[in-house]
């Protein structure tokens, strides 16, 4: 039996990027530019599963292409800390490979993990600036640059990002080669960039990633499949195709459950069939439960309400079934859209942006129903 080659898993890169060649083409055009093309900084948001981590990694391997060393990071504690030892790091491995006659180029530097941690701390952190300026000495004699990707930014790291953005800020305006990539959900993105210290970001290129065109995810779906040897019937594939509704997380959960399901080396309907209502559980398992997590217990009471009806859903008649005004129901719903958990889709209307999120509310509605009982007026945010 060929191996799955679906990776429904936060965080892993899959077979096949859908839909989003033109971001990268940005990008990579960016990096050729030189310095101070505003490419080099950008900022991914979306909501979960939508693909954030999967494009700071596909940056980050674009820049690795050109010769560049990227610094892979997220935001949690003691960013600049772990910063600073990787660009040593960096620093001592470039300057052991340019004794002479070896040249830079034939350096390949790993992509340096969230959990980097150094076995031997250089004893003195020397200035992070300096150190950084000492990088960039040697890596623009060679015609490259220094990527930082920073992931799930929110405003619990604003020190530590307030840092690396001044850094960031003053290395621009020397005409260094460097360039940022930041990723975080909507509303963390958007806190950050309304915190005063932190202006300079709202100058990075926002990029909000969505839902891919489904005549992409097909030929995605197809083509995945067919390099491991197997093959899926059109109906199979119409089927598998619509189960994903265009959403990245969903392609990898219904490609990998489908192709479980499936005996022979014909993927056919009856194991879409199959597949799809595995797909959807681990995705109430694992994107549903942690979206919803995110939230307040009166956020969630709004998408309560919000199940009840079978496409979008009428704000006024929302606040309704609330019980609020039309004033307090707005606030939940500003709120929701900023977590990227709804979108509006015309004047009056929201839907959910994450697939099967409305089944998945109906059908656990008992359990959220009752931890929001008591969560109502009185704890109102
Ligand atoms: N463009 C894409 N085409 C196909 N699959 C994708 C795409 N983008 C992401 N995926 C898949 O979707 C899943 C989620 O991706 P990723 O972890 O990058 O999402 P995320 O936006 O970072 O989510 P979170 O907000 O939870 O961190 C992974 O299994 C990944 O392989
Ligand atoms: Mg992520």
């Amino acid at each position: 039996m060929p191996r799955n080659p679906f990776k429904p898993t936060a965080g892993a890169s899959p077979p096949l990027l859908v839909g989003r060649d033109d971001v990268l083409e940005e990008f990579t055009e960016a990096l050729e530019d030189g310095p101070g093309a505003p490419g080099r900084l950008v900022i991914f948001t979306g909501p979960r599963g939508v693909g954030k981590t999967v494009m700071l990694t596909e940056v980050g391997d674009q820049a690795l292409r050109q010769g560049w060393v990227t610094l892979a990071e997220t935001a949690t504690p003691g960013l600049v800390r772990r910063l600073q030892h990787a660009v040593t790091r960096a620093l001592h491995d470039l300057d052991s490979s340019t004794a002479p006659g070896r040249s830079v180029t034939s350096v390949t530097l790993p992509v340096v993990g969230g959990g980097f941690t150094t076995t031997a701390p250089p004893t003195a952190v020397v200035e992070w600036r300096t150190e950084l300026g000492r990088l960039l000495d040697t890596l623009e004699r060679n015609g490259t640059g220094l990527l930082i990707t920073v992931d799930e930014v929110h405003k619990g790291a604003r020190e530590d990002l307030r840092d690396l953005a001044a850094t960031v800020q003053h290395l621009i305006r020397e005409d260094r080669n460097v360039a940022l990539a930041l990723a975080g959900l909507p509303s963390a993105v958007s806190d950050l960039l309304n915190d005063d210290v932190l202006t300079f970001l709202r100058r990075a290129t926002p990029f909000e990633l969505h839902d891919v065109p489904l005549d992409r995810v097909s030929d995605a779906l197809r083509t995945t499949i067919a390099a491991e040897g197997r093959s899926i019937t059109d109906d199979a594939l119409d089927e598998a195709t619509c189960a994903t509704g265009g959403y990245p997380f969903m392609i990898q959960l219904v490609g990998y459950h489908v192709w479980r399901k499936a005996d022979g080396d014909t993927i056919d309907l009856a194991a879409v069939q199959a597949g799809v209502p595995a797909a959807r559980k681990r995705l109430g398992s694992t994107v549903h439960e942690t979206a919803l997590a995110d939230l307040s217990d009166v956020d969630r009471t709004y998408l309560l309400a919000m199940s009840h009806d079978e496409g979008e859903s009428s704000t006024g008649e929302v606040a309704r079934r609330l019980g609020e005004t039309p004033y307090y129901a707005s606030t939940y719903r500003a709120r929701l859209i900023a977590a990227g958990v709804i979108e509006p889709t015309r004047r009056g209307y929201v839907d959910f942006t994450i697939p099967y999120l409305r089944e998945y509310l109906r059908e656990h509605a008992a359990r959220y129903e009752m931890a929001s009982r008591g969560a109502g007026r009185h704890t109102r945010r």
